[in-house]
């Protein structure tokens, strides 16, 4: 395992979180690159499940260093509610370490968020309205107030009196909306300094140090690759980079510190929020994945959009993400379906793309091209390896292997963490 990094393959939700904890029983770092309070995941205690959406996965393990990277943004209260509810149920997340360079997310970030999407109206993003998009745009245009200005109380007030005086008149002159108070911003955030100061920490030095000293690290992505705001659907992606490039500058270490790249992908595919979707399937057959898949978000509750696998995008996030292997997640929600699909192509106005199109007026127009391949009927749920599979899911899985050019090295068929499995 040395150093790997878990991506997702898709428009996220592929089940990342799952999988970054089932390395972590047997790491010592797990870090977060990217993103903030929009990814989510569940992690089970007992027989409890609960919804984290900025602790790294792998809290739990006592053995696991879980550490938020410089690539974050980081909404302070909502990570000091997630370690109190972690504490409440006996996880102690005292270990956490926390990037000094991260971004915050401040009131205002979230404010405007809201106010963006309910201004452009039908041409929404859809974003999860947790200020992720503002926080970005403030910290590339150097704008943004970092952790480490926590502990600077006057360079605090000095950014936080710059960042009010620019978006107090954005948010009453252009969304006609109240402007914001300094004062209670302060003092909230200077009760964040306090709970968070044991926390923060040379996060780039620590991963590194852990590489060198041969220990276990795994870099956990959120979203998708085709959130990703580079090589994504743009407009509508995220605003940070999921792809394993991420990982990279997220964290602060060099290309040749990475030995693995694992994307995760469903058997199928799922997107929330706009944008385009090529297989999308408005029909029964989505609705039935929904229903099967469970498919709501973990974060905003959103009813997720279904479709057919897309090797056209998956094998387009092989080759930007560098995936050397694929976990395969979900193939349960497949069974029962007389005929399974693949979409090895798309065609727009005669012409075949084999490849991901550069133009992206094309997702929207394009039909894809579909294999067909024999369902099965059985319930997988209880295989525990490639041998307890019916052959029809055997074929298919091997066919995504030919189609990606890279090997399936998971397989996940339920939601219980023994339903993952190492094909043999
Ligand atoms: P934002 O990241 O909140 O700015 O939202 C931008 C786009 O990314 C929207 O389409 C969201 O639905 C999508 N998005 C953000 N986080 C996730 C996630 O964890 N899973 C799936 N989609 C996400």
């Amino acid at each position: 395992m040395p150093a790997t990094v878990v991506i997702g393959a898709q428009w996220g939700d592929e089940g990342k979180g799952k999988v970054a904890n089932l390395l972590a029983r047997d790491a010592d770092v797990v870090v977060r690159y990217q993103g903030g309070n929009n990814a989510g995941h569940t992690i089970v205690i007992g027989d409890e499940k609960f919804a984290l959406s900025l602790v790294p996965s792998g809290v739990i393990y006592p053995s696991v260093t879980p550490v938020i990277g410089n690539g974050c943004v980081v909404d302070p209260g909502v990570l000091l509610e997630e370690m109190a509810t972690l504490r409440s149920r006996g996880v102690d997340p005292d270990h956490l370490r926390l990037s000094g360079n991260a971004h915050l997310i401040m009131p205002y970030h979230r404010k405007l968020d809201a106010v963006k999407e309910r201004y452009l109206g039908r041409n929404q993003i859809g974003t999860t309205r947790k200020g992720i998009g503002p926080a970005y745009t403030d910290k590339y245009s150097r704008q943004g107030i970092r952790v480490q200005d926590l502990f600077d109380p006057g360079i605090f007030r000095d950014k936080l009196e710059d960042a009010l005086r620019e978006k107090n008149q954005i948010l009453s002159r252009v969304y006609n909306t109240l402007p914001m108070d300094i004062e209670p911003i302060l003092d909230e955030y200077a009760g964040y300094a306090e709970a968070l100061a044991p926390h923060v920490t040379d996060a780039s030095l620590l991963v590194w140090t852990a590489i060198r000293e041969g220990q276990n690290v795994v870099f956990e992505g959120a979203q998708g690759t085709l959130l990703d705001v580079d090589h994504g659907t743009y407009p509508f992606v995220t605003s940070s980079n999921p792809t394993s490039g991420g990982a990279l500058t997220g964290t602060g270490v060099g290309p040749r510190d990475i030995d693995a790249v694992l994307g995760i992908a469903k058997a199928y595919i799922t997107r929330v929020g706009t944008g385009p979707f090529p297989t999308e399937l408005d029909d029964e057959i989505g609705a039935r994945m929904v229903e099967i898949g469970g498919e709501f978000g973990t974060v905003t509750g959103r009813r997720r959009r279904c479709g057919w696998l897309d090797m056209v995008a998956l094998r387009y996030a092989v080759r930007v993400g560098g995936i050397t292997e694929l976990a395969i997640m979900k193939l349960d929600v497949l069974s029962g379906f007389p005929t399974v699909r693949i979409a090895t192509a798309y065609e727009d106005g005669g012409e075949r793309f084999d490849d991901f199109p550069r133009q992206q007026r094309v997702l929207y127009r394009c039909t894809p091209v579909y294999e067909d391949h024999e369902g099965w009927e059985e319930d997988i749920s209880g295989a525990r390896s490639m041998d307890d599979l019916p052959k029809a899911a055997r074929s298919y899985l091997e066919r995504i292997e030919e189609l990606a050019g890279v090997p399936v090295t998971m397989v996940s068929v339920g939601p219980d963490r023994e339903a993952t499995f190492l094909p043999a």
